[in-house]
């Protein structure tokens, strides 16, 4: 069976779980957005085809190379070649004043082919959300769906079309940056968050574009732009599948990456490019470049000219350039002289055009001019603001509270008179917005340091603020404030991590504790004897031992957005039950990294005493903290995991069920995951891979039966030729709230 044919029957499977998973008497948390059609211009795919022959009968060649470039906004930018039809899209743009002038430019020119315009808006675009990674750490597909429609309702309320996001590389290195923008390390989790964002951003009016087409999220040793080696089944198995998941829910730009994969930089990568992704797959948008990265193909030593870089993206399946202008300046020659065929253009040129019938920018009716004072009245509403909280709420992991929900320090339902919050990010915007801020607005968000007095004083608490040291932390001068501080006060709230700018592009690190001197602030608050709560906001997993025993209780929040403040002190004193779970393995050393969960079983396990045994001498193998970890205020009991039937049919459905009770004194929120092994197959298979999961709300004392529908054909594997398979044999099944679930049970796929 193809890679593709595979994928049609996973995804005709997958359609039939879904409608069968029962969730029982647990309401999903967001109601869930009603996809946009790919097709939203009341054309039928046939007009749009005969429309697009038309016009690529009366374009100039200079009129279809302008389309298949991406002009960035600036100063530089020639609003003339808008009014002469040579321009296909505009991106970073962002005044809507601005982009009712071109549009209006663009549809007065000689065919009034209007533009696409584009802007980076990865989780929120004026109102954020958290970063990707924290919107992973939902393990919520509602909620990564809900956070789509707001930013995609704001951006196109400005007049854009399309966000370059979501980001959906597969990241398993913390080293890396980029694991900020993305879904973190498990295929499933990344599947779920590419499609819930690809509907909600068109819920919201916006198009969604899959990138980094693929293997950036593997780039050696986590340094940015990078090479990756990718083995075919890997590929398959672990980086394709949320490109996969983010076709089919109606994406129709995918970015390539820029990085090289097994040796040929991707932008130039035929196979691909072409092979796969339009034959295979059948994707017929548009593949449009990163940044600059036809030029790029020069310094990656695999172009001698502009000329041949050109020659070669183009060829390779490239179909718009983002920045750079080679298409602009070589395409005539190439053209003229035969290397690059007309077909060719006109293949790209069609697939451009496509995608704006699709949008519905040719008429005039379904795409309005936007009106700025109402554009102005759009962003940061209140009902958005809501979203962004709830989605903030959710994303906070506790990761420790020392005592358990018992006797732990957290949550702060009665907390003590004196509070000293400690550390600059409880007093800065931008680390609570994250990278990628978009239009993030600094004036829109209450910081934490502030949201905790506000909150706490009515009940007579004093709240006290010290920075201790500034976001770096360098130096230690205000180290001795900090302290004293601490010492009037009956509680420390420590807030730290890395500043918000640690993380994105080209910010890889090899040390991945507390930046510079943090680690000795928290050390001088632990040794004042009061107790420590600490706060981590990061943009990626850090390693926690050094900081793990100088607090008592540990919040981790990816950058929580703009209304992280209030979602954090929500957490803190206990309004909102912690249900954000780790969307990637807390490593216990830069070492033990890459540290996944779904490692393969090696023929030597570690074992106590064996010296011949997988094992490092000087550390655990295991992570310090694992994959869907993250603790609760109350507690949760699983019991009567059970299969409905005992053997399950190739195409069949197996469906899992177990019961959750809280049986704790607090309301809860558990996310419930199952994993499975394939216990003897062709190829050795991962020890455990997420295959579902659900959000149950309890009650004290309450339980419900939970059925989670796993259909066989998502157990396959992919063999040396990156073909599909799945083969019968036992699975052992594993149920619970983090990957090291212990509760077990097992069934059998039968021919
Ligand atoms: C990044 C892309 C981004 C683009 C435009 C590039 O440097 O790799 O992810 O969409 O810039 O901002």
């Amino acid at each position: 069976m193809s890679l593709a044919s595979t994928f049609r029957l996973a995804r005709r499977l997958a359609v039939i779980g879904l409608g069968l998973t029962v969730l029982v008497a647990a309401v999903p948390p967001c109601r869930a957005e009603t996809s946009v059609a790919v097709n939203a211009s009341g054309l039928s795919d046939a007009e749009i085809e005969s429309r697009i022959t038309d016009l690529l009968g009366r374009m100039t060649l200079e009129e279809k190379i302008g389309q298949m470039f991406s002009n960035g906004w600036g100063p530089e930018f020639d609003e003339g070649e808008v009014s002469k039809g040579r321009v296909g899209m505009v991106s970073t743009v962002e005044e809507p004043e601005v982009m009712a002038r071109l549009q209006r430019l663009a549809r007065g020119s000689r065919l009034g082919i209007p533009l696409i315009f584009a802007r980076d808006a990865l989780h929120g675009y004026r109102t954020l959300a958290p970063v990707p990674l924290g919107l992973a750490a939902t393990f919520d597909a509602d909620t990564i769906r809900a956070v789509g429609r707001i930013t995609g309702r704001e951006a196109s309320s400005q007049g854009l079309h399309l966000t370059f996001s979501p980001m959906i590389d597969v990241t398993r290195d913390p080293r890396w940056g980029r694991v900020v923008e993305g879904p973190g390390e498990d295929p499933f989790l990344a599947s779920v968050f590419s499609r819930a964002m690809v509907e909600g951003l068109a819920s919201g009016g916006l198009r969604a574009t899959l990138k980094h087409f693929v293997g950036y999220g593997a780039v050696r040793a986590g340094r940015d732009y990078a090479e990756a080696e990718i083995s075919t089944p890997t590929l398959a198995d672990l980086h394709l599948p949320p490109f996969r998941a983010g076709i089919e829910a109606g994406a129709q730009i995918v970015m390539a990456a820029f990085s090289v994969l097994n040796g040929v930089p991707v932008t130039a990568d035929h196979r691909l490019l072409t092979d796969l992704l339009r034959k295979e797959w059948g994707f017929d948008g548009i593949v449009v470049s990163d940044w600059d990265a036809v030029r790029e193909l020069m310094p990656h030593g695999v172009a001698g000219s502009r000329a041949e870089a050109v020659e070669k993206a183009v060829m390779a399946g490239i179909d718009v350039e983002m920045a750079g202008g080679l298409y602009r300046e070589q395409l005539p020659g190439l053209v003229a002289s035969g290397r690059v065929p007309m077909a060719r253009i006109d293949e790209a040129v069609r697939r451009v055009l496509r995608v704006k019938f699709r949008f519905g920018l040719f008429d005039r009716a379904r795409t309005p001019e936007v009106d700025p004072v109402v554009a102005a009245r759009a962003m940061a509403t209140p009902e958005i603001r809501a979203v962004a909280l709830e989605a903030a709420r959710r994303s906070i992991i506790l990761l420790k509270n020392e005592g358990g929900p018992d006797a732990g320090l957290l949550p702060l339902t009665r907390p003590p008179k004196r509070i000293a919050v400690i550390g600059a990010a409880a007093k800065d915007a931008g680390d609570l917005m994250g990278s990628w801020g978009a239009k993030g607005d600094r004036a829109d968000v209450t910081l934490f340091a502030d949201a905790l007095r506000d909150r706490l004083a009515p009940k007579g608490v004093r709240v006290r603020y010290a920075e201790g040291c500034d976001d770096a932390c360098l130096k230690t001068g205000g180290f001795e404030a900090a302290v004293g501080l601490a010492k009037r006060s009956d509680l420390v709230v420590a807030v730290l991590g890395e500043p918000w700018y640690m993380t994105a592009e080209s910010t890889s690190r090899t040390r991945l504790g507390l930046p510079n001197r943090q680690q000795a602030l928290l050390d001088r608050l632990a040794a004042t004897g009061k107790p420590v709560v600490l706060i981590v906001l990061a943009g990626r997993p850090m390693v926690m031992v050094d900081a793990w025993p100088k607090a008592r209780a540990i919040l981790y929040a990816f950058s929580p957005g703009t209304m992280g403040g209030e979602a954090l002190v929500d957490v803190l004193t206990g309004a909102v039950d912690p249900s954000g779970r780790l969307p990637m393995s807390l490593p216990r050393a830069v070492g033990q990294i890459p540290i996944t969960y779904d490692l393969l079983p090696t023929g030597r396990p570690p074992s106590p005493g064996d010296t011949l045994a997988a094992r490092y001498l000087d550390e655990e193998t295991t992570p310090f903290l694992p994959f869907g970890h993250g603790l609760s205020y109350t507690r949760f009991a699983y019991s009567d995991l059970s299969v409905e039937t005992p053997t399950v049919p190739l195409d069949g459905v197996a469906r899992v069920s177990v019961t959750v009770t809280d049986t704790g004194a607090r309301a809860g929120r558990e996310i419930v995951q199952l994993y499975v092994h394939d216990v003897v197959a062709s190829r050795s298979r991962p020890l455990r891979q997420l295959k579902g999961i659900a959000v149950v709300d309890l009650e004290p004392g309450e339980a419900k039966r939970v059925t989670i529908a796993v259909p066989v054909a998502e157990l396959g594997f992919s063999d040396d030729d990156g073909r599909r398979v799945i083969e019968p044999g036992r699975f052992d099944v594993f149920v619970g709230g983090s990957s090291a679930a212990t509760l077990t049970t097992a069934f059998e796929v039968v021919k």
